[in-house]
């Protein structure tokens, strides 16, 4: 699979001099096309400022970020954004079928062929014939599938999703992570979705990268090898499961992850911020080797 995403030595320091906070370090990852990655990591490690410098809405202060190729410099036209906070990100005095229109606006499409898109996309989220309906209106967890489809009606390359279950009951979470994987499945997207849950990031993803604490920087890389075609009960109770959700646990609860830069003990002669995972589950483990020899 061609690479979707470049991510290399990046590097974002908030402020300068003494108030200087450095967000991210260093951090380098690609993600192929059509993969739906999900990233871990403690609070306050960087997520949200990693997924800025992707989506170009900051600037990083060293390394780079290339999308199929071409180096970020501003905000991509083909990527799009999903935010946690779904109340703040639709527009109010606008129609649902508006809003999901909005981003075409800025592209060559005709206004039938934008309102068209909007019904195909709401539909592809479970919403059709709410399209004249405002926002506020609906239900929070029927407001954040209006966000997925206002970001997937431009077609993105890439789709940044940032904690965008958070604010939702659970069993509307659960509804949520089924669509997003089918959707993807469906439009051969590529996501990079951020969560503090980690059943949830096992759930979705083809691969968890799980971070340390700030500065951010890649401990584990790890596989998902669950099959495709997952369910809320079932795959939550297969053995396979519950042993990668426990492999994600341990390494947000090492060292490493706890104290990004001092020695561990047991790995001192690798080198700071190198881990060693042992589980006694090898499937799965060797990309988090791979993921700790390049950190
Ligand atoms: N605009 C800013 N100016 C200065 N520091 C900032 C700014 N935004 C974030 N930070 C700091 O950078 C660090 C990382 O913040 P970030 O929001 O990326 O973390 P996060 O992993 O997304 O956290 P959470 O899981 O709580 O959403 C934090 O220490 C935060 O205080
Ligand atoms: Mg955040």
């Amino acid at each position: 699979m061609p690479t979707m995403l470049e991510v290399s030595g990046l590097t974002h320091q908030y402020g300068q001099g003494e108030r200087a906070h450095v967000a991210v370090r260093d951090l380098a990852f690609t993600i192929e096309s059509g993969q739906l990655a999900c990233i871990v990591g403690p609070s306050g490690c960087g997520k949200s400022t990693l997924l800025r410098c992707i989506s170009g809405l900051i600037p990083a202060t060293g390394g780079s970020v290339r999308l199929h190729g071409d180096e970020v410099s501003g905000v991509p036209g083909d990527l799009a954004v999903v935010f946690q906070d779904y109340s703040r990100s639709l527009f109010p005095w606008l129609t649902v079928a508006k809003n999901v229109e909005f981003p075409l606006r800025w592209q060559k499409v005709s206004k039938a062929e934008r309102s068209q898109r909007a019904a195909e996309v709401l539909e592809s989220v479970g919403l059709s014939g709410v399209g004249k309906k405002y926002p506020w209106q609906l239900s929070g967890g029927m407001q954040q599938r209006v966000s997925i489809a206002r970001a997937l009606v431009s077609r993105p390359a890439l789709l940044l999703m940032d904690e965008p279950f958070a604010s939702v009951d659970a069993q509307t979470r659960g509804e949520l992570e089924d669509l997003t994987r089918r959707v993807q499945r469906d439009l051969g997207s590529t996501i990079l979705l951020v969560t503090h849950d980690i059943d949830e990031s096992v759930y979705l993803a083809d691969r968890v990268l799980v971070l340390s604490k700030s500065p951010a920087s890649i401990v584990a890389d790890l596989t998902i090898d669950l099959p495709a075609e997952r369910n809320q009960i079932t795959t939550r109770e297969s053995e396979r499961f519950v042993s990668l959700r426990g492999e994600v646990a341990r390494l947000l609860q090492s060292p490493q992850v706890q104290r990004p830069g001092e020695p561990d003990p047991a790995t001192a002669e690798s080198g700071p911020g190198t881990t060693t995972v042992e589980t006694g589950d090898t499937a799965g483990t060797a990309d988090t080797a791979e993921a700790a020899a390049r950190s």
